[in-house]
C-alpha cells in the first residue's frame, strides 16, 4: 500500500512484545476509558463477592483502544486464567467445541474479532453461554441423537471493531457490552508519559503533548509515534524528545497537527473533490483511492466522524465545512447539501 503506515492502529509483529511490557495489568493501572473501568470495577466485584465467574463480557470500538488489554485485566482482577483465540482462527464447530470443553472453572476465554466467527461455530456458542452446555450429536442419519455435556462456569470475553456484524443472538448472549470510545488528549498524555518512562525516553512536557495531540485518540498509534519520535530524536537530535523535535519527527512522518495522516486526507479529498463533498458511500470512497473499505470502515470513519470532519447520512459520508478548513479547501457547499 502506497499510504503512511505510522497511524494505522493494527499491531505490528514487532510491536506485539512491547505491547505486553506496557500494557497495564490492573484497572487500577488504566488511564481514561473511566466509564468502562468504573463498570467494570463493578462487574469484578460482584462476581468475585458470589464466588461466581465473570459474566460473559463484549468490547467494542476502533482497534488500538485497549479491548485486548482489558481482556487480560478482567482475567488477571478475577486472579482467572485466560485463553486467547480469534474469531477467524475457529474454523469448524468441532474446534470451538474442543477449546470449550477443555476450559476450567472461571476460567477466561478472549475471542478476538468475534464478528468473524462462522455460523456454525457460532451456534455452539449461544448454549455454551446461556446454559453452559455443549450439545454433542451422536452417530448419523436417522440413528443420530443429541448428547448434552456440561461446561464448568466459564466466561467469554469477545471484541470487535464492528458491532453491526455481531448477530442478534450472539449479542444478546454477554451480560455486559462496553463501547470503548477515543481517548482525551490528557488519558493519551499520561499513556505517553507511562511509556516514555519505562522505555527510559527523556521527554519534555511539551514534546508529550505534541505527541498526544497527534495520536489519533488512540493509545497502540500515541505509542508507535513515541517510538518513532525517540528514534528521530536519537538521531537528528540528543536523544531528548522536545517539542520541535517531536513536531519535526511527526511531520517528517506526514502527520498533521490534528493526527490525520496521509489517508485520511485521501479520503478526505476524494470526499470533497471527486464527490462534490458528498454524500458518497465508504464502497465507492475505498474504490475511487484504491484501499480497502474494511481500513477506510474500520480505521479512518471512526475518527473523522469524532472530529466532527464528515456526517453520517443515510446516503453515505459527507464532509463537513471543518474539513474544507483543515485541508485548506474553499467551502463551496450549501448547507442543506451536508445535511442531508
Ligand atoms: N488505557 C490504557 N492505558 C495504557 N495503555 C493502553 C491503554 N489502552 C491500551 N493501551 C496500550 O495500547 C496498545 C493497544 O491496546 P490493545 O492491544 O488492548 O488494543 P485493542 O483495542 O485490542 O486493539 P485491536 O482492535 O487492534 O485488537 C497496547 O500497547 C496497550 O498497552
Ligand atoms: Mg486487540
Amino acid at each position: 500500500m502506497s499510504h503512511n503506515r505510522n497511524l494505522l492502529p493494527e499491531a505490528e509483529p514487532e510491536e506485539a512484545a512491547l505491547d505486553r511490557a506496557l500494557r497495564p495489568q490492573r484497572l487500577d493501572d488504566l488511564i481514561g476509558q473511566e466509564r468502562v473501568r468504573e463498570n467494570l470495577r463493578i462487574l469484578i466485584e460482584a462476581a468475585k463477592g458470589r464466588n461466581e465467574a465473570l459474566e460473559h463480557t463484549l468490547f467494542y470500538g476502533p482497534p488500538g483502544l485497549g479491548k485486548t488489554t482489558l481482556a487480560h485485566i478482567c482475567a488477571n482482577e478475577m486472579g482467572a486464567p485466560i485463553r486467547i483465540t480469534a474469531g477467524p482462527a475457529i474454523e469448524r464447530a468441532g474446534d470451538l467445541a474442543a477449546i470449550l470443553s477443555n476450559l476450567h472453572e472461571k476460567e477466561v476465554l478472549f475471542i478476538d474479532e468475534i464478528h468473524r466467527l462462522g455460523k456454525v461455530v457460532e451456534e455452539i456458542l449461544y448454549p455454551a453461554m446461556e446454559d453452559f452446555a455443549l450439545d454433542l450429536v451422536i452417530g448419523q442419519g436417522p440413528g443420530a441423537r443429541t448428547v448434552r455435556l456440561s461446561l464448568p462456569h466459564f466466561t467469554i470475553i469477545g471484541a470487535t471493531t464492528r458491532l453491526a456484524l455481531l448477530s442478534a443472538p450472539l449479542r444478546t448472549r454477554f451480560g455486559a457490552v462496553y463501547r470503548l470510545d477515543f481517548y482525551e488528549q490528557a488519558a493519551l498524555a499520561d499513556i505517553v508519559e507511562r511509556a516514555a518512562r519505562s522505555l527510559k525516553v527523556q521527554m519534555a512536557p511539551e514534546g508529550r503533548d505534541e505527541i498526544a495531540r497527534r495520536g489519533r485518540g488512540t493509545p497502540r498509534v500515541a505509542l508507535r509515534l513515541l517510538r518513532r519520535v525517540r528514534d528521530y530524536a536519537q538521531v537528528r537530535g540528543d536523544g531528548i524528545i522536545t517539542a520541535s523535535i517531536a513536531a519535526e519527527a511527526l511531520s517528517l512522518l506526514e502527520i498533521d497537527a490534528m493526527g490525520l495522516d496521509d489517508l485520511d486526507r485521501r479520503v478526505l479529498r476524494a470526499i470533497i473533490e471527486k464527490f462534490e463533498g458528498g454524500p458518497v458511500g465508504l464502497e465507492t470512497i475505498a474504490a475511487s483511492i484504491g484501499e480497502a473499505s474494511d481500513t477506510i470502515m474500520d480505521v479512518v470513519e471512526p475518527y473523522l466522524l469524532q472530529l466532527g470532519f464528515i456526517d453520517r447520512t443515510p446516503r453515505g459520508r459527507a464532509a463537513t465545512r471543518l474539513a474544507y478548513e483543515h485541508l485548506s479547501l474553499p467551502y463551496t457547499r450549501t448547507e442543506q447539501g451536508t445535511l442531508f
